[in-house]
């Protein structure tokens, strides 16, 4: 059946919400379909899909394993509430804690399914307030863990709107108190040299000791920033969870992006030995974003708390038959296939042509990342970010002015789909079904685009 594109984008443009854009700048990009790891427009165009969509589709598109297995669960199966249980969810919750974390150390013991990492933040954060009796939650900056109320606190960006005019135009969204959640300074990044503490964990002690431990329930972390591209200093991680173990602090640590595989190990917090999370939060590549879901997972004296007590929570979606089924089947199919050590393998390949990059290009400034994700802050000629803003920007002034900009658009020309969100910092977060030559291909796009960064910001 054709479609009339004409038509939808008519509609599209007059009843959907938008998002990030202004009316007067939206692009309207119409998707005829996906597959493998290729975008196709309406219109012919083909485009390599280097970032996942949103560092979130880690099979490629449309991957038989988690399809297959929604196929199979719809012949017995459409919604079952949380009060029954279902085949799936069972199946997907043993997959998780026993064979994946199972082999990432023997911290975990229960896990709760949920319709998007959001929404699992949203639980994380009750647990973790109704476990320790404590109200704050800390919060790095730059940080992003969704954008519904409760997670829109957890700054960096918070669901702000601007009027395309200046950074001081930005307006924030009235009527948020500060609901019991503060702000603790973002990590340095590798380049960072330093003897003794790193500045942000000694400010972050600081702040905590001011604010009273006992007050303090959680600290929440991303183990590489999503939104911002922000890998932290590797003693960053350890120094804080050693703060907070020494005040009695619970580690929430949100690997909505970085688990399942991105960071070249099933999750983030593998790459310090022996560091556990009291508290996990997951989503994205769960089920390689077939259907909406997130999940929270507990470690074993919070799981046998909150088992202990009436628990009066639940959501429509609450282990969804269907969701389940799609998270059991791409959790096998990455367990069958041993997904950490082909992301480790692809790794070594895209970070050598991001390297060769570096040496070819003055605008590249730090590449932090690891596994299949990577970013790459773009730099003026005296090293410094582009936009002043850097990863405070929130979407101002003109959009083409931005690196990011430059990049998605040059890349899209060669047929990469290719960019960032913060206007200096380029995420390259290919799904782990990426071939060499498909690197090949994006290095060849984004070599032209960062010329084209230089010709506007190198003279
Ligand atoms: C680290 C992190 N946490 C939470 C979320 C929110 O997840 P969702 O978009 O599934 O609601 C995201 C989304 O990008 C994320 O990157």
């Amino acid at each position: 059946m054709s479609v009339d594109w004409q038509e939808i984008e008519d509609w599209d443009r007059q009843y959907y919400l938008h998002n990030i854009f202004a009316k007067s700048e939206y692009p309207f990009t119409p998707v005829e379909k996906v597959d493998g790891n290729y975008i196709y427009l309406a219109g012919g165009t083909r485009l390599l899909d280097f970032q996942s969509q949103l560092i979130s589709d880690s099979l490629g598109h449309r991957h038989p394993a988690p399809h297959r297995a929604i196929e199979e669960a719809m012949q017995r199966y459409g919604h079952v509430f949380f009060g029954m249980a279902n085949e799936y969810r069972a199946r997907a919750a043993k997959l998780l804690i026993e064979d994946v974390i199972g082999q990432a150390g023997d911290w975990a013991s229960r896990v709760r399914f949920l319709a998007s990492g959001t929404e699992a933040v949203e639980n994380a954060i009750t647990i973790a307030r109704l476990y320790t009796g404590r109200p704050i939650v800390l919060t790095q900056a730059h940080s992003f863990h969704g954008l519904s109320n409760g997670p829109t606190m957890l700054r960096g960006y918070r669901g702000n709107i601007s009027r395309g005019v200046d950074y001081a135009d930005s307006y924030d969204v009235p009527g948020f108190s500060n609901s019991g959640i503060m702000p603790i300074p973002a990590p340095e990044n590798a380049s960072f040299s330093c003897t003794g503490q790193l500045p942000s964990l000694k400010a972050t002690e600081d702040f905590i000791k001011s604010v009273g431990p006992k007050s303090i329930a959680a600290v929440m972390t991303e183990p590489m920033f999503g939104a911002a591209g922000l890998m932290p200093h590797p003693d960053y991680m350890r120094g804080l969870i050693e703060i907070c173990r020494k005040y009695k602090i619970l580690w929430i640590d949100d690997e909505v992006l970085c688990g399942f595989g991105r960071l070249g190990e099933w999750f983030g917090y593998q790459l310090d030995d022996n560091l556990y999370p009291d508290l996990m939060i997951v989503g994205k590549a769960i089920n390689g974003c077939a259907l909406p879901s997130g999940g929270v997972v507990l470690n074993t004296p919070i799981a046998d708390f909150m088992e202990s007590v009436r628990w009066w929570s639940g959501s429509t979606w609450d282990g969804h038959p269907l969701v389940c089924a799609s998270i059991a089947g791409t959790l096998e199919y990455m367990l069958e296939s041993n997904i950490v050590d082909l992301v480790k393998t692809k790794s070594l390949y895209l970070k050598n042509k991001l390297d060769l990059l570096k040496e070819s290009h003055p605008c590249v400034g730090h590449i932090g990342g690891a596994g299949l994700y990577f970013a790459v802050d773009l730099v003026d000629a005296n090293g410094e970010p582009i936009i002043k803003e850097d990863r405070d920007f929130t979407f101002n002034g003109d959009l083409s002015l931005s690196p990011n900009s430059i990049i998605s658009a040059e890349c899209a020309a060669h047929g990469v789909f290719l960019g960032g969100f913060v206007p200096n910092t380029v995420k390259c977060g290919p799904p782990f079904t990426i071939t060499e030559q498909e690197i090949d291909q994006a290095m060849f796009a984004f070599d032209k685009a960062l010329t084209k960064v230089e010709e506007k910001y190198h003279h």
